[in-house]
């Protein structure tokens, strides 16, 4: 396998939020990616990424959740150029991926009780913990704040990965900062491919939507963005948790929890009928063209209308998750001017989709 090449040339991308062209230099970069599909595919996979992230470089690594752009969290350079790929703006911290509680451990300076009763419970799985940091952790990583979120992933490659580095990896997710976060390979081709030296494609990923952050630095502990380890679960480790994402000091307690966030390009709405006639009522308040719509039904799948395409979703937590994000890929994909949600039910296993629906559908002004 032949390493990157850099090669920079002029490239003309299209302002998406203005829908101008702009012009300016970039440097393109061959993305290899690497399959991971048989097991000798999976140990070179591995080897690559391994040997790549030792030197500095970023590599795009399957997580249970989404797909990470990882990047040895050590280095600031390293984790800089996590930031550049995606675009993410400096202010917004990153979480450090750990194969253990004991790697947790070093990376924070205070690992309470409560810690070490979540990662048992937990870990390895789709639960980041914030915590106050270590004094090795980089500024970039945090963002110049004292605390640290850490997460063991589920993912069998990217926990094999950290082992063979021997040292924890920094990786947001795998997209272009903003957009809708990248559940297969594919995703993270069509976001970052150019950007950055190398994909693993391991397969699609299982939960599909970010981790549940939680904030163990305030008491009592709270979660910042929710995720598929829900509160009720959370608490039934450690007991009572303070009251939804708030405003402290004037200043978020995670970025990532911006009003928009998660956004595809197609616009968002989340809405409920009854009937065809009553959605086509509706669709027509809101000036929405069905010719130019995406529609993600669970319920009550309209077979009249004359949608761009309708994806019927099952009306079940997990497979909601692990369908989502996919879904509003293949809405961008196909030119959607909207996408048209079905309203979920209002209940707590729902709440973490519901919160990145309410993101999706967050147009900045
Ligand atoms: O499932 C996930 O969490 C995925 C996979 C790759 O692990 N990662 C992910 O990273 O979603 P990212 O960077 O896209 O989102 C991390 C969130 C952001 O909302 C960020 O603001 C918040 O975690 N965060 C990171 N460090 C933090 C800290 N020290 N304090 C508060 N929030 C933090
Ligand atoms: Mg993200």
């Amino acid at each position: 396998m032949s390493s990157a090449r850099d090669k920079a040339r002029k490239v003309v991308r299209r302002s998406r939020s203005r829908g101008r062209e702009a012009v300016f230099e970039e440097s393109i970069i061959r993305t290899e990616l690497l399959p991971a599909d048989r097991p000798a595919r999976w140990a070179s996979a591995v080897e690559r990424a391994v040997e790549l992230l030792r030197k500095g470089q970023v590599v795009a690594l399957p997580t249970e959740t989404v797909y990470g752009l990882a990047a040895d969290a050590r280095s600031a350079a390293a984790v800089r150029a996590v930031f550049r790929a995606k675009g993410r703006p400096a202010h917004n911290p990153v979480i450090v991926h750990v194969e253990s509680a004991e790697m947790a451990r070093d990376c924070v300076s205070e690992w309470p009780p409560m810690a070490e009763s979540l990662a048992r419970a937990f870990w390895p799985g789709p639960l980041t913990l914030v915590l106050p940091r270590s004094k090795w952790i980089p500024d970039e990583v945090t963002a110049g704040g004292e605390t640290v979120a850490v997460r063991c992933p589920r993912h069998p490659l990217f926990l094999e990965v950290i082992r063979g580095c021997g040292f924890p990896l920094a990786a947001p997710s795998a997209n272009r900062s903003s957009e809708v976060s990248p559940t297969s390979a594919e995703h993270v081709l069509k976001a970052l491919g150019g950007r950055i030296p190398c994909v693993v494609d391991g397969g699609e990923c299982s939960v599909g939507i970010e981790s549940t952050v939680l904030d163990l630095t305030i008491s009592p502990p709270q979660v910042l963005r929710p995720g598929m380890i829900h509160e009720e679960s959370i608490e039934a480790v450690i007991g009572r948790l303070g009251a939804g994402p708030r405003v402290a000091g004037g200043a978020l307690r995670s970025p990532g929890l911006l009003a928009r966030h998660y956004a595809p390009r197609a616009r968002l709405v989340v809405l409920a009928w009854v009937g065809e006639r009553d959605l086509e009522r509706n669709l027509g308040k809101l000036g929405v063209e069905p010719a130019r719509t995406c529609v993600l039904a669970h319920d009550r799948i309209p077979r009249q209308l004359n949608f761009l395409r309708v994806a019927v979703i099952p009306r079940d937590p997990e497979a909601y998750a692990r369908a989502l994000y996919a879904e509003l890929h293949r809405c961008d994909e196909l030119g959607a001017c909207w996408t048209v949600v079905e309203a979920l039910p209002d209940d707590a296993a729902w709440h973490a989709i519901a919160d990145r629906l309410r993101r999706a559908a967050t147009r900045q002004t």
